[in-house]
């Protein structure tokens, strides 16, 4: 009697404890999924709400695989959205500026869309003047990815996953893409690229958020302070195709080797600014082993917000919204002005299966593409 009494009393404890963990679990970190809406073919797209223990809060749509909405923390606990983008699906699908999604398959440029892969000339969608741009007319970012939450020992994680034919918008082989995003509860948004070809391809994805650390995505960011780890560029011509230079930083505008402000010297007449209307340049990052790195870091004086980049990538676009004019309407109705977000794409350097000079985008069959990339917030 008294050991089967003994055995229950086990038993319920076990049972009472196990719950406390899963509760421990499940207040550090949070996913919730909902409809976003229905694409023109009926399919349904989700909407993942990722949420850690701090309260950080990342919104990702299965539609471009694309991050929505980021809540972070000011210096007074105010959480506010950090990144551009729409209220309602339909804004992705319509818009044009690639907000918050995965472009690819060619992160950037392609000048005039053509390339020679293994002696095989290849010709990609022409869809940015006379070039090639973020994967084309119908690329990463106009598609539906499937998304599904995964287990993660770092914090929320959810999986999008999509198949990429042999020929879509030109470009050989198909490719099985898979992006996680995960929220840890180090206030880091960490991205996961991985992907494999049936034939030999060339692939360069990455993130396309715009963000505004002040939170109000009314102001401009030419307030934020911007450095980034490199001492060389690669210039431009004036379609926005990479020369094929490696250019020093030292001396120009483009230097952010130590902490800029980005309205500083952003309208002076050096001629790549010109070209650009603004910083839409790559920077040839530092030391760049194939481990991921520190390689940039944006701080906002107001907010106190400060956001630190870390890849595994050679290279780094920094895109300083030039081409946001006022004609597009933004979440809750905001005109997104002038400037008013910037992004830092993590890449290969922009056309560079034409140039035999910058690191290799070839996915030989076989081989797995991995890329990975954090953005992590602080105040400071
Ligand atoms: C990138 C490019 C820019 C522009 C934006 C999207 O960052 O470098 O020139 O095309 O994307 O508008």
């Amino acid at each position: 009697m008294l050991k089967s009494i003994f055995r229950i009393l086990v038993a319920l404890t076990l049972l009472l404890l196990s719950q406390a963990c899963k509760n421990n679990q499940e207040s550090t970190s949070m996913i919730s999924k909902k409809l976003f809406g229905k694409l023109t073919n009926g399919s349904k797209v989700n909407l993942f709400t990722l949420t850690n223990k701090s309260g950080t809060e990342a919104t990702i749509t299965e539609y471009g695989a694309t991050l929505v909405s980021l809540f972070v923390a000011d210096k007074n606990g105010k959480f506010e959205d950090v990144v551009l983008g729409y209220d309602s699906l339909d804004g992705y699908v319509k818009g044009a500026s690639y907000f918050g999604a995965i472009v690819g398959r060619y992160g950037n440029r392609i000048g005039k869309g053509k390339f020679n892969l293994d002696g095989k000339e290849y010709q990609l969608t022409i869809n940015d003047g006379e070039n090639h741009l973020h994967g084309g007319a119908l690329g990463f970012n106009k598609v539906l990815w499937k998304g599904e939450e995964i287990e993660s020992s770092e914090g929320a994680s959810v999986k999008f996953s999509y198949l990429s034919v042999d020929g879509e918008e030109g470009y050989p082989g198909t490719i099985n893409i898979t992006v996680i995003y995960t929220l840890t509860n180090n206030n880091e948004l960490k991205i996961d690229y991985s992907a494999t070809t049936d034939e030999t391809t060339i692939l360069n994805p990455t993130h396309h958020s715009y963000f505004n650390l002040t939170g109000n995505l009314e102001n401009t960011i030419l307030n934020h302070e911007l450095k980034i780890n490199a001492e060389y560029y690669t210039p431009v011509d004036s379609s926005l195709i990479t020369t094929g230079e490696l250019a020093k930083v030292e001396n120009t505008p483009m230097d952010f080797s130590v902490t800029k402000k980005i309205g500083e010297k952003i309208d002076s007449d050096f001629e790549q600014l010109v070209y650009g209307k603004g910083y839409d340049h790559n920077w040839v990052l530092n030391n760049f082993d194939g481990n991921v790195n520190n390689v940039a870091s944006l701080y906002e004086p107001t907010s106190g917000r400060l956001m630190e980049v870390l890849t595994d990538q050679p290279g780094i676009q920094f895109y300083s919204g030039n081409f946001l004019d006022g004609t597009t309407v933004g979440k809750n109705n905001i005109v997104y002005n002038h400037r008013v977000g910037l992004c830092l794409e993590t890449q290969c350097f922009p056309d560079s299966p034409n140039k035999l000079n910058f690191p290799s985008v070839k996915l030989t069959k076989g081989d797995t593409y991995k890329q990975q990339t954090i953005y992590r917030f602080s105040i400071k």
